[in-house]
């Protein structure tokens, strides 16, 4: 499952630079009995089955190996990623994900063993792992040198807590649909502010919540004042 999704592109550079390692362990490797179980079902009854917390201890004994470890928990009741998240988590040696199957895990697990508790978002997955390939790939890119300069992370949107500013490439025109006309002015400066205008917009109509976390610059401020003015002009136009 892990392969597949890290068999190519920037992270796999990454694993064959050595700039990151990542080793999937099988719970079932570090369960015991005939039957290798690593599930059972709940105390005081329910549906479903419950993950047991001997393999997972046992596992994470085994491979924790770094002083400067996370123990991640991923699952729907954790504490939402993000780009901090991933920002803290990309400067640690070794960062330990446990992906939770089945209906649940056992508690002490959550208590005793990790670190934090994870989720990538408010709804259910099927399993831990879809979620922890997407935490991967989130923090592997933003360590030093994963990532080239055209697409560093200084550039990412999020860095900056905004969203992206939109990009556009050949053709000119495309089914009627044109660039818009500022981007071959030749004007840096004025395409600098039309870019910055577009992702202080885009953000303030779909992620609002985003510009309240940020201290906006003078600059940034006047800008959506702008923003704020052409769009009440517009809606009492068609009023
Ligand atoms: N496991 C199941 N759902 C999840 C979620 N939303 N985030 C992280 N782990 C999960």
């Amino acid at each position: 499952m892990f392969g597949s999704v890290f068999s190519g592109g920037v992270i796999k550079k990454a694993f064959e630079k050595g700039l990151v390692e990542i080793h999937v362990h099988d719970l079932r490797d570090f369960a015991y009995g005939k039957h290798r179980q690593v599930d059972d079902r709940p105390y005081g009854g329910g549906l479903g089955m419950v993950l047991k917390p001997e393999p997972v201890f046992r596992a994470v004994e085994k491979v924790k190996c770094k002083h400067e470890a996370s123990i991640v928990l991923l699952s729907p009741q954790g504490r939402k990623f993000d780009f901090h998240m991933a920002q803290r988590l990309s400067k640690l040696q070794q960062v330990i994900l446990i992906c939770g199957r089945y209906e649940g895990l056992d508690e002490r697990v959550v208590q005793c063993l990790a670190t934090e508790e994870v989720s990538i978002g408010d709804y259910i997955l099927t399993g831990g792992e879809t979620a922890a390939m997407v935490v991967i790939d989130a923090v592997a890119r933003l360590v030093p040198d994963v990532v080239g300069k055209a697409n560093s992370v200084k550039y990412d949107s999020f860095y900056e807590g905004m969203l992206d500013f939109p990009q556009y490439t050949r053709p000119r025109q495309f089914k009627g649909m044109k660039v818009p006309e500022i981007l071959f002015s030749g004007d840096h400066k004025k395409i600098e502010h039309w870019r910055r205008k577009k992702a202080l917009e885009k953000t303030w109509l779909i992620r609002p919540d985003l510009l309240k976390k940020r201290n906006l610059s003078p600059e940034d401020k006047k800008i959506l004042d702008e923003i704020r003015t052409e769009k009440e002009g517009k809606k009492n136009e068609s009023d």
